[in-house]
């Protein structure tokens, strides 16, 4: 299993501006999108292209593209909802799936309860949008779908990881012979108790969309 975690100061930057308890939802909104964009630029890099041919106004030359199957985007409902522009921005020719997952807040398992997806993944690259990498049940428990659909590669885009959930997923998925990826914005220190990501940015879903 790849991690690959975000080095550069614009997403630092960003970063703090999230984790401030004082950035209201439409900024914090605008945020998310915008560090989706410069973390699928790093979760593409290894996208599937093939060579072309091109006349330019100057000459034929070679080019690539992305290759045929498109990648797949699926956010995990329903804080990844708020990565998807961000994501489409920079792949808008990819499929977009849906996958709806809640967590039992005491045993914090994770549970299927939408999803809308191609019934077949394989040949597929799917990327999984789940702004919060806690204790890594519900990117676990979605991937086995992902996988038992045929995908073959998922990469996560993550905005925030616990240590704790990157280790559940690299037990989990460490002898996978499909290749498992996860791109996060910045690893943070631990989860407390309750199961959030310290220092975090508390609820994801709560500061994009507001408490329901
Ligand atoms: N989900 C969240 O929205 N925040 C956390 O800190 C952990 C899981």
């Amino acid at each position: 299993m790849k991690v690959h975690v975000a080095n550069h100061p614009l997403i630092a930057h960003k970063l703090t501006v999230l984790r401030d308890e004082r950035t209201d939802s439409p900024t914090f909104r605008r945020l998310v999108e915008e560090l989706v964009t410069l973390l699928a630029y790093e979760a593409t890099r290894e996208i599937r292209t093939h060579t072309v041919e091109l006349t330019t106004p100057v000459t034929r030359t070679k080019g690539l593209k992305m290759a045929e199957p498109r990648p797949v985007v699926v956010p995990i409902l329903r804080a990844g909802l708020g990565m998807l522009e961000g994501m489409s921005k920079l792949m808008p020719n990819a499929e977009v799936g849906f996958l709806g997952m809640v967590r039992d807040e005491k045993t914090l398992k994770a549970s299927t309860y939408a999803n809308r997806l191609p019934e077949d993944l394989s040949g597929r690259h799917v990327f999984v949008l789940d702004p919060m990498l806690a204790t890594g049940g519900t990117l676990i428990a979605a991937f086995h779908y992902l996988l038992d659909l045929g995908a073959t590669e998922i990469t996560a885009i993550c905005i925030l990881s616990a240590p704790e959930g990157v280790k559940a997923m690299e037990n989990e998925f460490s002898g996978s012979k499909v290749p498992i990826n996860i791109v996060t914005g910045a690893l943070d220190e631990k989860l407390n108790e309750h199961g959030y990501i310290v220092p975090g940015l508390g609820d994801a879903g709560d500061r994009l969309y507001g408490v329901v």
